[in-house]
């Protein structure tokens, strides 16, 4: 159980010896670390009730609460708020219990199956930034969710099912009439090798996108093999299934690359056969409603502040859209057990989904206790405030992304003389980790919803709130036990904190279960990135005032490393938590 956990259930005893509600003992983080360490403020809300002075009510508590062995110090500030401040010894004894699994945070069990839909790339098309976001932020979430004890599966909802996907076909035709693939006539078999390469396709891409928009004649070619396709000519879902083999193999080469994974590579195909089955259903019971040939579903709401318009399911040629095929992934994700779909995508698409969402409750595809949640997040910008592009001005590529960074990387490396005599293969690991650190912390200590301006010198520096500056923390302290090592000392039991930086440390590591739980709450990994800092931060300052290798007492020394393990450990999870790997050494 947690510290505040803990606290908190003494507190709710006192307050319930009192006859007072025990709900008013929540104790949490003093506001004024100068004065205490914990607060407790139920007395104040005590007092409205019970008609009485709230300062006498928390000098009741304090009477009923108090154990000398755990409380140092309770006083009554300002109208009536309980200051705490822990015994060394509890709070030595308390870290000396913390597992270092867990470091106090109780999984959860039975708390239902979630599926976390992110990354989201599209066949033969480059990844923008909403997709590295989405990626770096759901590969966290995934992380912080198993932790947490829930059942996740995650699902990277592959774009390969819409218009892009004819327009694709009509490019391929144009460049090479004679394939088989575009006879009308063949039924296959068709060639293995794919007859485009991945380049080949992010070249085709943007060049048709450009004539279709340009030209409605284009447009209308594309729409109408978009539903071939969608209808199962075969030719064009030959060809199709080469776009998908040729993108899914280099997306998954930079995934892998960004240590990002995914229990599923469903994508918007593998539910075209459930879409014909569900409108039927969904028309049958009067869910959805013809309108000029197309088919709806109304999902306004009396009390709405903005308009939403209703959710399009077929166009008027029968053709599917993004919206459908979403609605069929939930009508799936209800089919595998799914009580939690957390959809971690681009703020851009808000009204997308509280379409989808609304339409799928509306027309019972899902049932309404079933959780739909959108995730969104900000975009990522460049120096110029709009969204970051490369210095040629096309979208960028995820692995010269990381490229760029890791390369950023190592010049900082060469700065600082760190790895400078280690051999080139694991300074290249090296620079490579601490590139993706700079990357990922980069991302994930903004607030979610927030823009923010992706800053190449700020985010590989090895100061401030950085990836780097944790990582060499963490490398840093991994140097310490092995400098100890070398002189046969070891960690040993944990004693009662003797030095204000000590004690500081240890109730820093005492933090860990509230902030996870609210990560998970907020769906927001900035909380774990925040603390992380503070948990380096903490360990700096306990490092520079306690000289443990110098240290005379032995049992101190063995305590202090003993709590330098555990802060490693600490460290390591929560990086890890972000997506973040250590290296060994720098
Ligand atoms: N492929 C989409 C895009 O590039 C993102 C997919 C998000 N997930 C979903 N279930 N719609 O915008």
């Amino acid at each position: 159980m947690s510290l505040l956990s803990n606290l908190t259930d003494r507190f709710g005893a006192a307050f319930a010896s009192l006859g007072l509600d025990p709900g008013l003992g929540t104790v949490t983080v003093s506001d004024r670390p100068d004065l205490a360490q914990f607060q407790c403020n139920g007395a104040l809300a005590a007092a409205r009730a019970a008609g009485r002075a709230p300062r006498d009510i928390a000098q009741d508590v304090i009477d009923a609460v108090g154990d000398p062995d755990v409380f140092a110090e309770l006083g009554i500030a300002g109208p009536g708020f309980i200051n705490i401040t822990l015994t060394d010894e509890f709070l030595g004894e308390r870290i000396g219990r913390l597992d270092p699994d867990r470091f106090g945070h109780l999984a959860r069990s039975n708390d239902g199956k979630v599926l976390i839909d992110f990354g989201g790339p599209n066949v033969a098309k480059a990844m923008h930034v909403g997709h590295l976001r989405s990626s770096l932020i759901g590969e966290s979430l995934q992380r912080v969710f198993r932790f947490a004890g829930y059942d996740v599966v995650s699902d990277i909802h592959f774009g390969d099912w819409g218009t892009q996907m004819g327009q694709l076909i009509i490019e391929a035709q144009s460049r090479r009439p004679d394939l088989l693939y575009f006879d009308p006539a063949s039924s296959g078999p068709y060639p293995d090798e794919p007859p485009f390469s991945l380049d080949d396709l992010q070249e085709m891409y943007p060049a048709v996108a450009a004539r279709t928009k340009a030209d409605p004649a284009v447009a209308e070619l594309a729409r109408q093999a978009t539903l071939e396709l969608q209808q199962g000519r075969p030719g064009y879902r030959a060809l199709w299934q080469h776009f998908w083999d040729v993108s899914h193999d280099a997306q998954r080469r930079d995934f892998d690359r960004l240590g990002v994974a995914f229990d599923l590579w469903h994508g918007e195909s593998t539910v075209h056969d459930r879409v014909a089955p569900m409108l039927e259903k969904i028309k049958a019971q009067g869910g959805a409603v013809e309108d000029a040939g197309a088919l709806i579903v109304e999902v306004a709401r009396p009390d709405d502040t903005k308009e939403i318009p209703p959710l399009l399911l077929t166009k008027s040629d029968g053709g599917y859209l993004y919206g459908t095929t979403d609605l069929a992934t939930i009508d799936d994700r209800v089919a595998m057990g799914i009580d939690t779909a957390l959809y971690v995508v681009d703020a851009r698409q808000s009204l997308h989904f509280e379409q989808v969402f609304r339409a799928a409750w509306a027309t019972g595809v899902a049932p309404e206790s079933m959780l739909l949640e959108h995730v969104p997040f900000g975009t990522m910008n460049g120096p110029d405030g709009k969204p970051f592009k490369t210095r040629e001005g096309g979208v960028l590529r995820l692995d010269d992304l990381i490229s760029l960074v890791r390369d950023a990387a190592l010049k900082r490396l060469e700065e600082a003389e760190l790895a400078t005599e280690y051999p080139d293969e694991e300074r290249a690991e090296i620079a490579a980790r601490v590139g993706l650190a700079a990357l990922k912390y980069g991302d994930l200590s903004n607030n979610r919803t927030s823009n923010y301006v992706f800053d190449l010198d700020r985010f590989t520096s090895f100061e401030g709130k950085t990836g780097p500056y944790l990582l060499y923390g963490a490398v840093r302290i991994k140097s310490i036990l092995r400098k100890a090592a070398d002189l046969d000392l070891g960690p040993g039991p944990i004693i009662p904190p003797a030095a204000d930086t000590e004690r500081a440390l240890m109730l820093e590591l005492t933090r860990f279960p509230e902030v996870l739980d609210r990560t998970v709450e907020f769906r927001a990994p900035n909380h774990l990135a925040e603390y992380a800092y503070d948990v380096v931060t903490a360990f700096n300052r306990f490092y520079e005032a306690c000289h443990i290798l110098r240290e005379e007492d032995a049992a101190r020394q063995a305590s202090w490393l003993g709590l330098v393990e555990l802060t490693l450990g600490l460290l390591v999870l929560l990086l890890d938590l972000l997506g973040i790997e250590v290296p060994d050494r720098m």
